[in-house]
């Protein structure tokens, strides 16, 4: 078998006559590809900050780190680590219980109250994981014989949440408002829920909302808007791309993430009190499994007020994202339709190549993760790279470097 002409895409379904067997051709395919999956689930020996040594492909290596979200450099800010320590000592590990019946401390209340203060939202709900979130939300509001109408690219929480609650799917080409007329046009009469991304994960553009929000507006459509990698980032106040394109109040619900910006884990709804207080018994990742251990929720709400006091942050995650965009387009790297601090480096359809490379720079000391198909289109293979306000210059210039000697190279011998 060559790994290289087969894709996660093709091991979905199973000939075995039971569920608990998977496809045996995928464990040879995995063994055939080791190669290449060596430099799947690397393991960091340190957190997620810019250089981090790695154990990967087999080995560990001192790496430059351009592939954790951590946007803000919060990951190990000392007065983070600080507060969720004091916590830990105060509350002990885990919350114990579902937000529900038992969960929730006063650090869950404060941060509901300030993060719905910083949103401008009547109310908010914090979930354990923001995919649990994104999907439990449009799941706990779309009921059977409603029709969620999502964007092409939306991310597969959103998939997920919307397939869960047996309303019908119905997908808009990407960011074009033409398309999303239409979707609501054919389900005229029906309750519908436009699904967006501010910052799309696998590209990193922007929806856009001025365009989209006029359609949504005519049709009066509500609005859901995944802000997980605009959070913090985009807008004066880091309230993300609704902020910025001033179309806060064209959107119902807003969700975030505090993987990235935040450099925790967990999510949130910010809505209006009514919604959020339906949805606190409807969405079951929220009732159904456990609250935010406290630690987690003492070091985000030490993240919000650093990000509050300290306009800096926001300014030089911009400035980084700008000097290592235009590096790249300089270098004739195809980053496809980015505007973002999430800039891809599509390689094209070469998936040997593609791990070939990942090897390479690895080797070389880059730690950037390879995007396979299906997550992208199979003629866009690409690597994803996350810049952070935490990178210095030296960091991204020996990022580029490592990129331009292995694959602008490989690209210009190949003659793409
Ligand atoms: C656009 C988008 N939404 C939601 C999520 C899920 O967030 P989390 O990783 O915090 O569960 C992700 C994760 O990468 C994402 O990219």
């Amino acid at each position: 078998m060559n790994p290289a002409e087969y894709s996660l895409a093709d091991f979905f379904y199973s000939d075995t006559d039971d569920p608990t067997r998977p496809p045996p051709e995928f464990a040879a395919w995995r063994e055939a590809g080791a190669w290449a999956m060596s430099l799947m689930e690397p393991a960091l020996h340190g957190p997620a900050v810019p250089r981090v040594e790695i154990h990967r492909a087999g080995h560990d290596q001192k790496v430059i780190n351009l592939s954790s979200y951590n946007y803000m450099g919060m990951a190990h800010h000392p007065e983070v680590v600080e507060a969720a320590k004091m916590a830990l000592e105060k509350y002990g590990v885990g919350a114990c219980g579902s937000p529900l019946l038992s969960g929730l401390s006063d650090l869950h209340r404060e941060l509901e109250e300030k993060l719905a203060a910083f949103m401008g939202r009547e109310a908010v709900m914090l979930y354990n994981s923001g995919f649990g979130a994104a999907m439990g939300a449009l799941a706990g509001m779309l009921r059977k014989g409603d029709v969620a109408i999502l964007d092409a690219k939306c991310h597969l929480c959103a998939l997920d949440g919307a397939a869960l609650s047996k309303a019908k799917r119905v997908f808009f080409d990407h960011n074009d408002p033409a398309s999303l007329d239409d979707a609501l046009t054919k389900s005229e009469g029906k309750r519908r829920l436009v699904v967006l991304e501010g910052v799309y994960s696998m590209d990193g553009d922007v929806a856009d909302l001025p365009a989209l929000m006029e359609v949504t507006r005519r049709h009066k459509a509500s609005v859901f808007i995944d802000e997980a990698h605009s959070l913090l980032v985009y807008g004066k106040k880091g309230r993300g791309v609704a902020e910025h394109f001033n179309a806060e109040n064209d959107i119902a619900v807003m969700f975030g993430t505090f993987s990235k910006s935040f450099a925790g884990v967990g999510g949130f709804v910010a809505a209006k009190k009514d919604l959020v207080d339906y949805l606190r018994y409807y969405s079951n990742p929220y009732g159904f499994s456990c609250a935010l251990p406290p630690s987690v929720v003492a070091a985000l709400l030490k993240v919000l007020e650093i990000f509050q006091r300290d306009d800096s942050l926001q300014k030089r995650l911009w400035e980084n994202t700008e000097y290592f965009r235009s590096q790249l387009i300089g270098m004739g790297v195809n980053i496809g339709e980015s505007t973002s601090q999430v800039v891809p480096i599509v390689i094209g359809a070469d998936r040997l190549m593609l791990y070939q490379l990942c090897h390479e720079m690895n080797e070389r000391g880059l730690f950037l993760a390879p995007v396979d198909y299906p997550s992208v289109p199979e003629g866009q293979l690409r690597f994803r790279s996350a810049v952070t306000a935490a990178h210095t210059r030296q960091d991204l210039d020996d990022a580029l470097q490592i990129i331009e000697d292995t694959v602008v190279k490989r690209l210009k011998e190949q003659g793409a």
